[in-house]
């Protein structure tokens, strides 16, 4: 046999025809989803295909958040940093998808739906695990900023000197805007394909979605900002509400 007919035989353990479909567990993989015969619809497909991939991203996200509170944990704030942000990179797809399924006709869904049974995305393994592990994650970082004798505005204020940490701190800002943003396009979605004032197949209305969409996991992070605008506009007038110039504009 020549030596590349050897490199395209399958090396590693398993019974599928490459290694490629070995390694990645194609065939099982590919096997997850209803067959035509099963399906109420069509779009049925693309309605699973949707929320496999979320979920599986969402399992990506939160093992890159574990191990960045763990580099936290340890003071490695840029190795942090870097996880927590291949983290939030895995999580654009899922917010991404939501678009997908605001494909599907309102009656169309009424179809898929009977096949649901209670299937809610509340009991999401992957998000209610984001859920889990983003308290973690602050708790981390709060202990970190104590070990160095620092409330949130000394970070902000002295964030050339801290730069790793505040790199951290804006990472976990946008970790919450975009749990923030998966909810606000999953409450498009659920209001465009079934409706703002109804219930899901766990009977929780949507409304409730909408406020859950407000949540926040960080905070202060958050309300630093007003803070330091407060503390700007204090030294600048005197007055720590004074009116904001420019695109702080208040009328
Ligand atoms: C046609 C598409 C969809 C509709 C109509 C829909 C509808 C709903 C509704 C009504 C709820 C409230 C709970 C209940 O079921 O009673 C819910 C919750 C949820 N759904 Fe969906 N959903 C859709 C697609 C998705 C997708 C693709 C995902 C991605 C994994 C997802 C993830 C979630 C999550 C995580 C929750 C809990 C939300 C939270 O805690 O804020 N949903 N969904």
């Amino acid at each position: 046999m020549s030596a590349a007919n050897e490199l395209t035989k399958p090396i590693l353990p398993g019974t599928a025809a490459s290694d490629y479909e070995r390694y990645l567990r194609t065939d099982e993989l590919l096997a997850l989803q209803k067959t035509e015969d099963e399906r109420r619809h069509p779009d049925e497909l693309t309605f699973q295909v949707v929320h496999q991939a979320s979920e599986l991203l969402m399992k990506g996200a939160v093992h890159e958040v574990d191990r960045g509170r763990e580099r936290l944990m340890h003071g490695d704030f840029f190795d942090c940093a870097r996880l927590l942000r291949r983290a939030l990179m895995m999580l654009d797809p899922p917010i991404q998808l939501l678009r997908v399924l605001e494909t599907i006709t309102p009656f169309d869904y009424q179809i898929i739906r009977q096949g649901l049974g209670h299937g809610s995305g509340l009991d999401s393994p992957g998000f209610s695990a984001l859920l889990h592990i983003a308290p973690r994650l602050g708790d981390a970082f709060y202990q970190q900023l104590e070990a160095h004798g620092l409330s949130v505005i000394d970070l902000y204020r002295r964030h050339a000197e801290f730069f790793g940490l505040h790199e951290v701190a804006e990472c976990m800002l946008d970790f919450d805007e975009h749990v923030q943003a998966f909810r606000f396009h999953h409450l498009k979605l659920a209001q465009r394909i079934i409706g703002g004032f109804v219930a899901g197949t766990m009977g929780t209305p949507v409304e409730v979605l909408r406020q859950r969409q407000e949540h926040l996991f960080y905070k202060p992070l958050w309300d630093v900002r007003n803070d330091i605008t407060r503390e700007c506009s204090e030294a600048r007038t005197g007055d720590p509400d004074a009116p904001q110039l420019g695109h702080g504009k208040q009328y």
